[in-house]
C-alpha cells in the first residue's frame, strides 16, 4: 500500500480558545503505490487540500493515523518518522506552484529540491535536463524563472517536483488559472508519465471534463467526509454527483441529449467528445 488513512480526523484551531473547525471527519482511504490516477473532487471547503496535505505529512492528523509507505504518521509530533524521506517519495505540486520559484535560473530552481534530498550536483543537473525535456521546455534552462509566461512558470515549478522522481505525485488543482490548451498540455504530460512509469497520481480538480477523461478512480469529499469512492461512470449515472454539488461532464450532457431527444441508446463509456464522435460514426 502506498498511502493509507485510518480513521483520520483533522481540526484547525479557531481564533478563540477551544474553538475549532472540523476539516476532515473520520477518513478511511487506501491509495495504491502504483497504477492509480485518482481525482479528488468536492465543493470549496469540503476538505480536499487538507486531505492531500496529509498524504505527505505536511500536516499531522488530529485523530487516527496515516501510513505513507512504511511510515506511520500519528498526532504525536515527536514520535513521527523522518519526514524528508516521505517527502522524497511523495511529491506535492501545490496550488499555484509558480509562486514558489525563487532561483536565478530555471535549471537552478529545478535542482534545488533534489540537492536538498541528497542528490549529487551532477545527478540533479542530469535529472533537471531530462525533466525539462519531458515538459518540452528545455530551451528555458538558463532563463530567469521570472521572465516566463504563466504557463511556462507552472511547468518549471512542476519540473522541480518531477525531477527527483517521487513514487507518488500529488497535484492540487494543477490546471487552475491556465488557459484550456495549457491545461490540456499539462494533463497529457501527467497522463503519459503515469502510463509509462505506472506511478500513482492524485489530483484535486473542479473540472469534471478532466475527471472524466483521465481519472481511473474518483474520491468525492462533501463537508469533511468521503461520500463516494469509485469509478467515474457510476458517479454520474444517478444523482450522486448532484447530491455532492458536482457538475456533469460535457460529453455526458451530450450523450443524455442524444438519448433523450434524438432516439439514440448510448452508454457512458465514451469519456471525451472525440470518443463520442467516433462512437457516433460507428452507430450511424
Ligand atoms: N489554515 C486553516 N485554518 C483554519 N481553517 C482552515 C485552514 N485551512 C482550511 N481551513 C478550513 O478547513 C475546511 C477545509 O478546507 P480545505 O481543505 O482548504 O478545503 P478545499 O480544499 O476542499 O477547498 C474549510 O472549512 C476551511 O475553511
Ligand atoms: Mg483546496
Amino acid at each position: 500500500m502506498g498511502i493509507s488513512f485510518q480513521e483520520v480526523s483533522h481540526y484547525y484551531p479557531g481564533v478563540k480558545k477551544k474553538q475549532y473547525t472540523i476539516a476532515l471527519d473520520n477518513i478511511n482511504l487506501d491509495i495504491n503505490e502504483k497504477d492509480e490516477f485518482i481525482a479528488i473532487v468536492g465543493k470549496t471547503g469540503s476538505g480536499k487540500s487538507t486531505l492531500m496535505q496529509h498524504m505527505n505529512a505536511l500536516m499531522l492528523p488530529s485523530k487516527g493515523n496515516v501510513k505513507v509507505f512504511d511510515n506511520v504518521i500519528t498526532p504525536k509530533k515527536n514520535k513521527n518518522p523522518k519526514l524528508k524521506k516521505i517527502r522524497k517519495r511523495v511529491g506535492f505540486v501545490f496550488q499555484f506552484p509558480e509562486y514558489q520559484l525563487f532561483e536565478e535560473t530555471v535549471i537552478k530552481d529545478i535542482m534545488f529540491a533534489p540537492l536538498n534530498f541528497g542528490f549529487s550536483k551532477e545527478d540533479a543537473k542530469k535529472n533537471a535536463i531530462k525533466t525539462l525535456k519531458l515538459l518540452h521546455i528545455e530551451k528555458l534552462a538558463n532563463k530567469s524563472p521570472f521572465n516566463l509566461s504563466g504557463g511556462q512558470m507552472r511547468k518549471v515549478a512542476i519540473a522541480g517536483i518531477l525531477s527527483y522522481s517521487p513514487d507518488i505525485i500529488l497535484l492540487d488543482e494543477p490546471t487552475r488559472g491556465l488557459d484550456p490548451k495549457g491545461g490540456e498540455e499539462i494533463m497529457e504530460i501527467f497522463y503519459n508519465l503515469h502510463k509509462e512509469t505506472h506511478k500513482t497520481f492524485v489530483m484535486i480538480t473542479h473540472d469534471m471534463d478532466i475527471v472524466y477523461k483521465y481519472a481511473t478512480r474518483v474520491v468525492v469529499l462533501n463537508d469533511t467526509k468521503i461520500t463516494y469512492d469509485g469509478n467515474s461512470e457510476d458517479l454520474f449515472k444517478d444523482d450522486t454527483y448532484k447530491n455532492n454539488h458536482l457538475a456533469k461532464p460535457e460529453v455526458l450532457k451530450l450523450v443524455d441529449y442524444l438519448n433523450e431527444k434524438c432516439g439514440y441508446n448510448l452508454d457512458y463509456s465514451t469519456h471525451t467528445l472525440e470518443e463520442l464522435l467516433e462512437k457516433l460514426k460507428e452507430v450511424a
